[in-house]
């Protein structure tokens, strides 16, 4: 299929599958694929590394000043700080257990936004995160808001991390995943929301093929290609 050179734009909820359908979507068309979320991810490893956020999840306000000096990039195997791939670290629980706080933060969404955009100018991206298709991208040419039901989101991201070896309870992952949507989606700046000419999609009980299919239908039907 010949897509032409857009931006798609792919938020929702953790864990509802974003990332892999974001991944399919490039493999299939050729686009980059960047994940946004891992860029709050590594904020959020640099400032517990450098020790600037606390068991209370409390932020040192030291933190603003020290993003000026990270190197917080994408290379080939993932994301980087520096030389160094964080890519398996910031995938913890312990990392994804303070992200959402580091991601409530106005100079850390600053931050990360003007990376992010860096990308755009280019075209042929799908990137993934929570307000891609509202603050990021606002005029992105196709945003997709996924959903999944609670219970196949908190299946999911538990059956990944027994793959890479971590031992969460399921209900441990679905208290993480509850927490993460509320403040995700109460936060002051960029809250988690769908944007309006966002098209839905619930992927609770779609396969891979499926999810394909449809916005292979939806890209037919926007921009009148075959
Ligand atoms: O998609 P993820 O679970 O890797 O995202 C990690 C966190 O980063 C998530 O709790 C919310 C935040 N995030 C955000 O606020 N805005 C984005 N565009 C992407 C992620």
């Amino acid at each position: 299929m010949n897509v032409p050179d857009i931006i798609i734009a792919i938020d929702g909820y953790s864990s509802t599958g974003k990332s892999s359908f974001a991944k399919l979507v490039a493999k299939e068309f050729g686009f980059l694929y960047l994940d946004s979320g891992a860029l709050y991810r590594g904020v959020t490893l640099f400032a517990q590394e450098q020790g600037l956020i606390d068991a209370d999840n409390r932020i040192d306000p030291a933190l603003e000043e020290r993003l000026a000096g990270l190197d917080l990039h994408f290379d080939t195997d993932g994301t980087h700080i520096g030389a160094r791939c964080i890519e398996a670290q910031i995938r913890t629980l312990e990392v994804s257990s303070q992200v959402s706080p580091i991601a409530a933060v106005p100079y850390v969404r600053a931050f990360v936004d003007r990376r992010l955009r860096e990308f755009g100018e280019k075209g042929r991206i799908v990137m993934d995160g929570r307000d891609i298709g509202t603050t990021v991208f606002p005029n992105a040419q196709l945003k997709i808001f996924m959903t999944a039901s609670e219970e196949v989101r908190a299946q999911r991201r538990y059956d990944e991390m027994v793959a890479k070896g971590e031992t969460p309870t399921l209900e441990e992952v679905l208290k993480n995943l509850r927490e993460r949507d509320y403040i995700d989606s109460h936060r002051e700046t960029s809250p988690l929301s769908r944007a309006e000419d966002a098209f839905e999609l619930d992927n609770s009980d779609m396969s891979f093929g499926e999810e394909l299919a449809w916005i292979k239908g939806l890209i037919q039907g926007r921009f009148g290609i075959l």
